[in-house]
């Protein structure tokens, strides 16, 4: 994150096992009977490993299948303009369900924070965010993208695809020409959202009986933006819903009282365009405004499951705490590890959690909407076994997160969960960081 603001806000749990590479990071376990926690440097294969192991450690043994699923780069993508920052065709990953779930289909969209300005998106376009020159050939689908049924029961066998995301808006840029200075810049994710949807269809999309599209952190941002086409495209008679995941990011002031993701939104919106776009942006806001969750939901008519955290750690860090707001570094021990938080720190901590719960408590009247909103320090939770289904997984009410989104999605029961305050829940998995989330 550059100072004095942040260039290159990165959400990087929305890829897991990118983020362990970059950090240095433990999960600490808190036991009824005092902390069972091993604190961990991790490079990426000793995190999948730690992983996988913790989870195996504990559950049945199943027939182990490769989760690794090939990159495919969209097809004509320089002609149709479905081009990452660089103008390199963007991707996506697709492995194929069976059985009962072969007419069925997941989707998620890749996070990854947004870049607001010439300067960041360049240095983007030098990374798997704004090229797919740099992207992964196969990468690890875990959580809700598993093929293994314990680690993800109600999802395991349907088609299951990874949209890759490489324009730094969102999938929500569809700027004509490319900008140019020195280097060409291309906004393009909205096109890139229409070409890979256009082949998904081709490859069984729209024969689908049933399909979920989900996202993380800025993917979940772009889940809220991009649900009701989604519903669109498929069959009438289809069930269709969207989940978000670490996406509902908040207009909140920081600790020095400036809004800074506001601000931030305010030129991710005016560079790539997006004020003409949303039906809901109107001439009296500000154009930040107009890309919080909190706008983008009102115009939704499709079920959303609204999954996130109280106390998001990427929002603790950049949203409520950026490092300009806070020069002394008073916030620094407690925005890498909640346990350091003083009672200060914590007070403000559960006035974010009241605002969250605000905002969601506007949806309780959206139809079959549902929420699962825990007080774990974490960003993004569907990824990872860990944190999506294992037998050491996060609860609330004794459920499961994939538990809770296979109740609401296939009607099994009314979802709305709502965590008690932090650190009531013994079965949270906190992060603890060595740095902040860095930009790029
Ligand atoms: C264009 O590039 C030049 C030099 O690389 C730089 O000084 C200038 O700020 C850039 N313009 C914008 C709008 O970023
Ligand atoms: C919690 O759920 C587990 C399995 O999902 C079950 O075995 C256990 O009995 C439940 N505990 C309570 C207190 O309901």
């Amino acid at each position: 994150m550059a100072s004095p603001a942040p260039s290159s806000a990165s959400a990087p749990a929305s890829h897991q096992l990118r983020l362990c590479h970059q950090l240095r990071l433990g999960w600490r376990r808190r036991g009824r009977g005092g902390a069972v926690g091993a604190t961990f440097s991790v490079a990426l294969l000793a995190a999948a490993l730690l992983l996988a192991l913790s989870y195996y450690a504990s559950s049945p043994p199943t027939a182990s299948s490769s989760a690794l699923v090939g990159l495919t780069l969209v097809r004509r993508a320089k002609e149709k303009g479905a081009v990452c920052l660089d103008g390199s065709p963007s991707g996506y990953h697709l492995q194929r369900g069976s059985g009962t779930g072969s007419r069925s289909w997941l989707l998620h969209l890749e996070g990854g924070g947004w870049c607001r300005n010439l300067r960041s998106c360049a240095s983007r376009q030098k990374s798997v965010l704004g090229s797919s020159r740099y992207m992964e050939h196969q990468i690890e689908f875990a959580g809700i993208l598993s093929n293994d049924r314990f680690q993800n029961p109600d999802f395991y066998n349907w088609n299951r695809v990874k949209i890759r995301y490489c324009d730094g808006a969102s999938f929500s840029g569809d700027v004509k020409d490319e900008l140019q200075n020195g280097t060409k810049f291309f906004f393009r994710g909205q096109r890139i959202w229409e070409a890979v949807m256009g082949e998904l269809l081709l490859k069984g999309l729209s024969h689908a009986k049933q399909a979920f599209l989900t996202g993380c952190s800025a993917g979940g941002l772009a889940t809220f933006i991009h649900c009701d086409n989604f519903r669109a495209l498929l069959p009438r008679d289809s069930r269709v819903k969207c989940l978000a995941d670490g996406g509902f990011f908040l207009d909140v002031e920081d600790i020095s009282r400036k809004r800074t993701l506001r601000a931030f939104y305010s030129d991710v919106v005016r560079l790539q365009d997006l004020g003409g776009k949303f039906s809901h942006c109107s001439q009296n806001m500000d154009l930040g405004q107009c890309f919080f969750p909190s706008e983008v939901v009102k115009d939704i008519i499709t079920p959303v499951f609204v999954l996130n955290t109280a106390y998001d750690a990427w929002q603790v860090q950049h949203v409520l705490a950026p490092e300009a707001s806070d020069p002394q570094h008073s916030w620094l021990e407690c925005k890498l590890d909640i346990r350091k938080c003083d009672s200060d720190q914590l007070e403000i901590l559960q006035g974010l959690r009241k605002e969250l719960h605000d905002a969601i408590s506007e949806l309780k009247h959206k139809r079959n909407w549902g929420f699962f909103i825990d007080s774990c320090f974490v960003h993004c939770q569907s990824l990872n076994s860990l944190t999506w289904h294992s037998p050491s997984s996060p609860r609330v009410n004794n459920k499961t997160i994939a538990d809770a989104v296979g109740d609401w999605f296939f009607d099994r029961r009314e979802v709305k969960e709502i965590d008690c305050e932090y650190p009531c829940n013994p079965t949270c998995h906190n992060l603890v960081f060595s740095r902040p989330f860095k930009g790029r």
